[in-house]
This record gives C-alpha cells, sequence and structure tokens, in this order.
C-alpha cells in the first residue's frame, strides 16, 4: 500500500459528495478533506469550503493554493464545464472526464447519436433544432412521446406527453419560451419505453470498465411511480429486476460497445460511467448516458464498498483500472431521499429538521446530509432534496425495513417521500 497522505478536494453539495466524503475520509491515505461548497453533514468529516462548484476559476486556485493532492467532482455542470481540462492544465490531479468526453452526458443528442452509431441498444428518436419543424412532427408521432431537452437540466428535461397537444405545448415551453434556457435549444423526440429501469455504474479508464454492483433508482415524486421527474428519490442496490443473465447482457451489449465506440471515435473517457437502463421486453435500452457518480445511487452504492475509494478512483485517473479488485458486501442497501415540500417544482426552506441523531443510532443506519444547514444553532432544510437515509440489511426487504424505521424518526414540515422503494420491481424476494 502506498504510504504517502493525501489532500483532497470533493466538489458538490449533495447527499452524494456527503457520502464520498465519507468514504474518503475512512481512507488511511487520506490527511485532509476539504469539500466546496458542501453541506453540514460534510463540515463534520471535512472542511466546507465557500466556492460554488460551477466556479471553476477559484476551484483551481483554492486546489492550486492548499497543494490538493486529488480532486473529487460530484455534480454534471463542472464536468460539462471543462473542470477537469482546466485543473489538469495547473498539473492538478482531478477524478472525472473532460468536457469533451462529458458531452456523452451533457448533449442527449450527441449521446444518442453515439448509441445509434455503436449499436448501443436505445429509443428510436429523432432530434430538432427547429421548434416548427419538431411541432409539425407531432402529427405523425406515436403517443406517449417522450420529449427531452437536449441539454444539462437537473432531472427537470424530460417530459413524457400523451397526445400532439401536450407534445407542441412541451416543445414551444422548451424552444421558444425557453424555460430552461439554452438547454432547451434543441430537443430530442423519444420513443416511450416501457418496463424497469436501473442503473449500473462503472469505472472506466480508457482501456478497462471496472462495473460497480446495480442500482435501481426512483426518479418520480410519488409513489407508484406517478408526478414529475425529480433528481432521485431513493435507490435500491442490488436492482431487483435484474439477474445475471441480464446483468451480462448489459456489460456486453452496452458497457462493452460503449467502451469500443469510444475508442472508435477517439474520445477518451475517464471517469465514473453510468447508463440510465429501461428493462423492456426487447432487452435492456439505454435511456440517458450519466458521466459521473448517480445521486441518490452513490449513497447505496458506497455503503457497498468494502475496499478503499481513494485507491479506486486513484487507479481509474492513472489507468490501472485493470489491476484493481475491489470488495463489496453482499447486503443489500438502501438510500431513501426525505425531500421538502413543493420540490421538485419550488420549494420551501428554513424548515427545522429534528430527530437524526435518534434515526443515526438504529443499527446499519447512516444518514447522509443533502440540503440542510445550520441556522441559529438549529438544523434546517435548505434545498428540494434535504436528506439520503442509507441503510444495509441480508435481503432488500430488510435495509428498506431499516431505512423507513430511520426515516420515521426524522421530522420536517412537509416532508415528502416514497413510500414504496423497490415495490414496482419484479421482484426476487
Ligand atoms: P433521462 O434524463 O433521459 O434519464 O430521463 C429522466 C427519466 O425520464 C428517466 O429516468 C425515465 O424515468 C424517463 N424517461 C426518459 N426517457 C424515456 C423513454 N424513452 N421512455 C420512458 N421513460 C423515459
Ligand atoms: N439519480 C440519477 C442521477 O444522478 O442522474
Amino acid at each position: 500500500m502506498m504510504t504517502s497522505q493525501k489532500r483532497i478536494l470533493v466538489i458538490g453539495s449533495g447527499g452524494r459528495e456527503h457520502a464520498l466524503v465519507w468514504k474518503l475520509s475512512q481512507s488511511p491515505r487520506v490527511s485532509k478533506i476539504y469539500c466546496a461548497p458542501g453541506n453540514s453533514g460534510t463540515a463534520t468529516l471535512a472542511t466546507n469550503v465557500e466556492i460554488k462548484a460551477n466556479a471553476l476559476e477559484s476551484l483551481k486556485d483554492f486546489a492550486l493554493a492548499k497543494q490538493i493532492d486529488f480532486t473529487v467532482v460530484g455534480p454534471d455542470d463542472p464536468l460539462a464545464a471543462g473542470i477537469v481540462d482546466l485543473f489538469r492544465l495547473n498539473g492538478l490531479r482531478i477524478f472525472g472526464p473532460t468536457a469533451h468526453a462529458a458531452r456523452l452526458e451533457s448533449s442527449k443528442s450527441f449521446a444518442k447519436d453515439f448509441m445509434m452509431r455503436h449499436g448501443i441498444p436505445c429509443a428510436q428518436s429523432r432530434v430538432f433544432s427547429d421548434s416548427k419543424e419538431a411541432r409539425s412532427y407531432c402529427d405523425s408521432a406515436t403517443y406517449p412521446l417522450v420529449v427531452k431537452a437536449d441539454g444539462l437540466a437537473l432531472g427537470k428535461g424530460v417530459m413524457i406527453v400523451e397526445d400532439a397537444r401536450r407534445a407542441r405545448d412541451a416543445i414551444y415551453k422548451l424552444m421558444d419560451e425557453r424555460i430552461l434556457g439554452s438547454a432547451g435549444s434543441t430537443v430530442v423526440l423519444e420513443e416511450f419505453l416501457e418496463g424497469t429501469e436501473c442503473s449500473m455504474h462503472a469505472l472506466i479508464d480508457g482501456d478497462s470498465i471496472l462495473v460497480f454492483p446495480d442500482a435501481k433508482d426512483h426518479k418520480r415524486i410519488f409513489d407508484g411511480d406517478l408526478g414529475p421527474n425529480t433528481g432521485g428519490m431513493g435507490a435500491v442496490s442490488p436492482c431487483p429486476a435484474l439477474d445475471d443473465t441480464l446483468r451480462q447482457q448489459v456489460r456486453t451489449e452496452i458497457l462493452e460497445r460503449f467502451l469500443k465506440g469510444l475508442r472508435a471515435d477517439g474520445i477518451h473517457f475517464n471517469g465514473m460511467f453510468f447508463p440510465g437502463l429501461m428493462l423492456t421486453a426487447n432487452g435492456p435500452k439505454v435511456l440517458e448516458f450519466n458521466c459521473r457518480f448517480g445521486d441518490p445511487e452513490t449513497q447505496a452504492l458506497l455503503r457497498r464498498l468494502k475496499s478503499d475509494l481513494l485507491d479506486l478512483l486513484e487507479a481509474c485517473e492513472q489507468g490501472c483500472l485493470a489491476s484493481i479488485k475491489p470488495a463489496w458486501d453482499e447486503r443489500a442497501a438502501v438510500s431513501l431521499v426525505l425531500a421538502s415540500g413543493g420540490y421538485p417544482g419550488n420549494y420551501q426552506k428554513g424548515k427545522e429538521i429534528t430527530g437524526i441523531d435518534r434515526a443515526s443510532k438504529i443499527d446499519d443506519v447512516v444518514i447522509f446530509h443533502a440540503g440542510t444547514t445550520y441556522e441559529g444553532g438549529r438544523l434546517a432544510t435548505n434545498g428540494g432534496r434535504v436528506l439520503s437515509v442509507t441503510a444495509m440489511g441480508a435481503q432488500i426487504s430488510d435495509a428498506i425495513e431499516a431505512a423507513y424505521q430511520a426515516a420515521d424518526c426524522i421530522q420536517f414540515e412537509n416532508q415528502q417521500r416514497r413510500n414504496d422503494l423497490a415495490e414496482r420491481c419484479t421482484t426476487r424476494w
């Protein structure tokens, strides 16, 4: 084992970043962690720094001034804006893809073109950058239809519409009213896929793929997969709907074709990659590419990782993933999001949070903070997704029971949560 002590910077402020800080803080090779900007949870394990995740120059100056040895980026926007390129240009080591490679997430039309050219199974689609043309296509489209903004939109860029009138309306909002700004200047109109969603995280160093255990996110705000999409309301790992045959199919038809496609297109991808997948009657199909750790999947996945996370991330960044074999906890993990009233629309802030101490005492429960802040000595809500309650169990049902037992201890006004994690999957238990 290498002995030199590392100074780490984690960028972001959500539950994912608290989980990354929590796991990195367990490494014997880490001497100091900074988190920019962080939250009340990261503050207990790291020094929070008041620099926003998209303030690239300030982050670079900070990393140089503090002699940061290794930076880990949580959210997608700094990656798309070129934080990896900027840090490397300044001799700083950083985990994640360059802006060029991150386009596979930041432009859905770019990703779609990549999938089609490299035989990666996905929904049929058409791309439009002219609003009138997109709206006239609605007359001949099949419904439901999926209308997607091309660019990054914090999980708000996808609308599933039932008829041509609603499709035209969604297109008008994205392309003419620009409700999501330039993210909606191009749209992807896509076939609606039915099935169970899941995701498979994998580290990619350009040559090798290191596949993590699978997970299932819950995107919709309400039970029964109803209501608008969110950033993710909860995750379970493993995904109950996957068996070994399907896992192998995802590996060969999606991950390996992705790697081959990268090589063919001359894209050097280094970092975390996870396709959002729909398990359809015709096999697994890709909904989107993500070029970073998922939130709330990471909170569940890192509970299952027994090995040193820094070893994995450094091996990836140095291009020697093939030499690493992490150990995973065989038990299942759950991460349940507690969200503010109003989320994913305009949400309320400043609501006092109570009961975390009691919840944390339950066996195998760890609570990660997302949108929280200390206000006048009390913990209060400060974001859409407030907390991720994680738990482990021999079976998913055991982990779920512990997570809900812990969540029941935590109170804040107008709290929202899903009460049906994993229920809508084809179950193995
Ligand atoms: P995306 O950002 O593309 O992953 O889309 C967000 C969510 O919208 C996904 O997690 C799915 O729940 C849903 N979605 C996206 N594309 C499709 C599709 N082609 N068919 C059905 N649902 C979709
Ligand atoms: N949970 C899905 C995502 O991070 O995009």
